[in-house]
């Protein structure tokens, strides 16, 4: 497992792998959890013959609150210990780590050979849909995650990438991005992985005590209560309005006193991410929330 700090170095090994592998690639910023494990025995599954890169970076630019990018874990020497335990574990080969210095990660000046990889976040124009949900609490986030993933994706020039579903609107995002600029690139995703207790894992949960935790689930009780409402609602209606079930996974949420704050609770269309009055029988839709728990930012969904 080669371990590689700097972005031009990363860039020319990259290449040079690329003229006789394919690549498959697994952003992450870090504090590794099973979720982020799971994605790589995934990636590993369904590609067996790529090389796998993986990058630690808490990336600046997508935290819309200094305050919480100095709170996120930064875990390095223990995410690394883990990547050495699971390539043994799991008998697969980790072929190289990035992990690019935060403070001059974007720099044209230390990395002149990548200045045409860079894009300023003023300069990015994002569809609608990524100021609402999980935007609209965030604001600046979806510009500082397609930054980061514009410059990871030049930089390594992956075939392959993979993310988790648990981030529904980063994955439509990343669509989005490799649609306009990277055609050569299948993004591949991976199911929420969960704690027994039925909360979606999160690199953020290392934030929490353990009865924190336990009583986080209330989140995914809610998502799940909703859609036994709607299944059994089913039963004999071809809709439902989209108002009693959001008001159902309110009165849930607000039974949990951790919960400072409700962010967003959402339902959307699948396929668009477009609001709708109501749901119809046979058709797809996400039920997404994001709340203020404990004093951190959680998310979770579940399709329906
Ligand atoms: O999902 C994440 O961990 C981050 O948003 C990503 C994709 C690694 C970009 O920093």
């Amino acid at each position: 497992m080669k371990i590689i700090q700097c972005p031009e170095e990363m860039n020319e090994y990259a290449n040079a792998i690329k003229k006789i592998h394919k690549i498959s690639f697994i952003p992450t910023m870090g504090a590794l959890h099973k979720g982020h494990m799971s994605l790589l025995a995934k990636a590993y599954k369904e590609n067996p013959c790529t090389k796998i890169i993986v990058s630690l970076f808490v990336n600046p630019t997508q935290f819309t609150e200094k305050k919480d990018f100095e709170k996120y874990p930064h875990t390095i020497d223990a995410d690394i210990k883990k990547l050495v335990e699971f390539e043994k574990q799991e008998g697969l080969k980790i072929d190289a780590v990035f992990i690019p210095k935060g403070a001059t990660f974007y720099s044209d000046t230390e990395y002149p050979s990548l200045r045409a990889y860079t894009i300023e976040k003023q300069d990015i124009v994002l569809p609608k849909i990524f100021f609402e949900a999980e935007g609209k609490s965030r604001p600046g986030h979806f510009e500082g995650v397609f930054q980061v993933l514009f410059r990871l994706f030049h930089i390594i020039r992956p075939d392959f990438a993979i993310f988790g579903q648990k981030d529904f609107q980063q994955v439509l995002l990343v669509q989005y991005l490799q649609k306009q600029y990277f055609q050569f690139l299948q993004i591949i995703t991976g199911d929420i992985f969960r704690e027994p207790s039925g909360l979606a894992m999160s690199s953020r949960n290392m934030r929490l005590s353990k009865n924190e935790k336990e009583r986080a689930s209330v989140i995914y009780k809610a998502l799940r209560n909703a859609k036994l409402f709607i299944e059994k609602e089913y039963e004999t209606k071809n809709y439902i309005s989209v108002e009693t079930i959001l008001s159902l996974v309110k009165n849930i949420l607000l039974s949990e006193s951790f919960i400072e704050k409700i962010h967003s609770i959402e339902i959307r269309k699948r396929m668009d991410f477009y609001e709708c009055d109501r749901i119809e029988k046979n058709k797809k839709y996400v039920l997404l929330v994001s709340v203020q728990y404990a004093g951190i930012h959680l998310i979770d969904n579940i399709l329906l």
